[in-house]
Parts: C-alpha cells; structure tokens; sequence
C-alpha cells in the first residue's frame, strides 16, 4: 500500500467544555498532553496530572490548569492528586484516563515484574483514578469518564502480550463502570498507532511512516490531536447517549 500524507484539518474552539472541570492523567506527553490542551482551548478546567510533572510544565502557560506530580498505580498518591484536583478546580465533572506504558517482549520471556508493572499502571492505575474521581463524579450531573485502550485491546499483535491484556481489561473495566456508575458515562478509545514519544521509542520515523502506516486503511498513522478529538467528543455533551463503548480510532485497521 503507498504510504499517504494527509495533513490533519485544524478546527477551530467551540467551547464545547465550557465550566467543566477534568482530570486529565499521562498530560505530560503525547496523547494525554494533546487532550489537556484540546480540552483547555475547547473551555475547561484541567488538571493535569502525570509522573513527569515536567512535561506538563513544558506546555501548560501559567494559570491555565494545575500540574500534579504523580504515580497512577499509586493508591495513597491518586487518592491525594485527585483530592487536590477537586480543592483546585472545586469539584470534578470528568476524568481522561491517558497515563501508559508499552512493553515489548513475547509471554514466553516477559518477566513477572515487567507484566505486573504493565498490568498496575495500565489496568490498576485507570481504576484507581476512577475510584478516587467517583464521589465528585457522582454529584454532578454528566459526569464522564474515558478510558485509552488500545487497538491492542480489540485485536493483539505478538510481543504485547501484557499491555494487550491491559488494555482488553479496560475495555471490560469502562464496561462495568458504565453499568455500575450510570448515569456517570464511562467510554473507552482504542487508538491505532498515534505518533508519540510512546511510539517512537519503538520505531524510527521511517518504519513508522511506511511500515506501520501501511497497516492502516489510511495509510498513515495518527496525530495525537486525532485522539484527543474523540475524547472531546465522549466527554462533551455531544455523546450524551453514548456510554459503555469501545471507539476505534484507528485509521480502518480493525475493521478487516
Ligand atoms: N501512541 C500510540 O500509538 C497508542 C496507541 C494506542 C493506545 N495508546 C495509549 O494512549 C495512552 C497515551 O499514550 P502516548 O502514546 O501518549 O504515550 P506517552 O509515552 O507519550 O505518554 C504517556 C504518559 O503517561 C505517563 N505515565 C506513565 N506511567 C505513569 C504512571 N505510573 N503515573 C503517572 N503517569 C504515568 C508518562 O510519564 C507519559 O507522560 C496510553 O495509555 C497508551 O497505552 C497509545
């Protein structure tokens, strides 16, 4: 397939957001830092939170959100980040669950603290924020949370063993919340391979450009903006009947 080059159409504000407070997780980088951004442009309080309070430094001007500094596998630090975004923001009406991390090895060789440290941070991590998020979630009216699967969740490719298997239990954890937490909607985005630090550590520009957009019915892979529209939409008002879903976004790959 011949690799295209698309530039991706901007689009301008339209305050979708306007007097909403989120917690945005991973806003330090990549996919999460790009939704902090959208979200904060589109009118919304943000807190962003992240282990790399520097990343978020690198791009939040001063007085346009807060910046917290931790460790979403963490219990006692979530549970502190979260009741420091509430003081802040003086409540929370949504949570972007982005903070993750890959791993590349087959099952055959992954270590045991490898695959737990996917597992806690990946699947622990997006429960522990949503817990810690429910009771300002629960008082007031739609509330929302978005969880970042992976296609990898939907459809595994080898050497992801673990971080698959992460991502496929938070298709199945945002499944359960939507039921058990109606009507707080909790949605899931799977995203195809989105050019980021994450996945530029795995490849060069040159396999990621023709190899891996290849892939893809697009033919190319995605800009972190490109995600982050689709959580806009699953946390704007937009997707008001929309809760419990898996949306690929992934340029047609798991369709076929
Ligand atoms: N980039 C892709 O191709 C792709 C595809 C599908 C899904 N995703 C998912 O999207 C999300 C964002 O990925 P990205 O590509 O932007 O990655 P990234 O590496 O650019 O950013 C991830 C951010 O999460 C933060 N983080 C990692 N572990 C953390 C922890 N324990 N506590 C707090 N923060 C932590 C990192 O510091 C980093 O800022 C991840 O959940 C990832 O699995 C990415």
């Amino acid at each position: 397939m011949q690799t295209k080059t698309t530039s991706v159409p901007k689009i301008p504000p339209l305050n979708r957001l306007a007097g909403r407070r989120i917690v945005v997780t991973g806003a330090g980088s990549g996919i999460g830092a790009a939704i902090a951004q959208l979200f904060i442009s589109e009118g919304a309080k943000v807190a962003a939170l992240d282990r790399n309070e520097a990343g978020i430094l690198a791009w939040m001007k001063s007085g346009e959100g807060i910046a917290l500094s931790m460790d979403v596998s963490d219990e006692t630090q979530v549970n502190d980040a979260v009741h420091r975004a509430a003081q802040a923001m003086e409540g929370i009406d949504g949570l972007v669950n982005a903070a993750g991390i890959a791993n590349q090895d087959l099952l055959s060789e992954v270590s045991l603290a490898d695959w737990r440290r996917v597992i806690d941070v990946n699947l622990t991590g997006s429960f522990l924020m949503a817990r810690a998020c429910f009771p300002y979630l629960n008082e007031v009216p739609d509330s929302t949370i978005v969880n970042l699967s992976s296609g990898q969740g939907l459809q595994p490719f080898m050497r992801r063993g673990a971080y698959a298997a992460s991502k496929a239990g938070v298709i199945s954890l945002s499944k359960t919340l939507a039921m058990e937490w109606a009507p707080i909607r909790v949605n899931t985005i799977c995203p195809g391979a989105v050019d980021t630090p994450m996945v530029r550590s795995g490849y060069t520009e040159e396999v990621l450009r023709t190899q891996v957009g290849s892939r893809y019915a697009l033919g190319r892979v995605a800009e972190a903006i490109e995600i982050a529209r689709a959580a806009l939409y699953l946390t704007s008002a937009e997707s008001s009947f929309v809760t419990g879903i898996a949306m690929a976004v992934d340029g047609g790959r798991s369709y076929h």
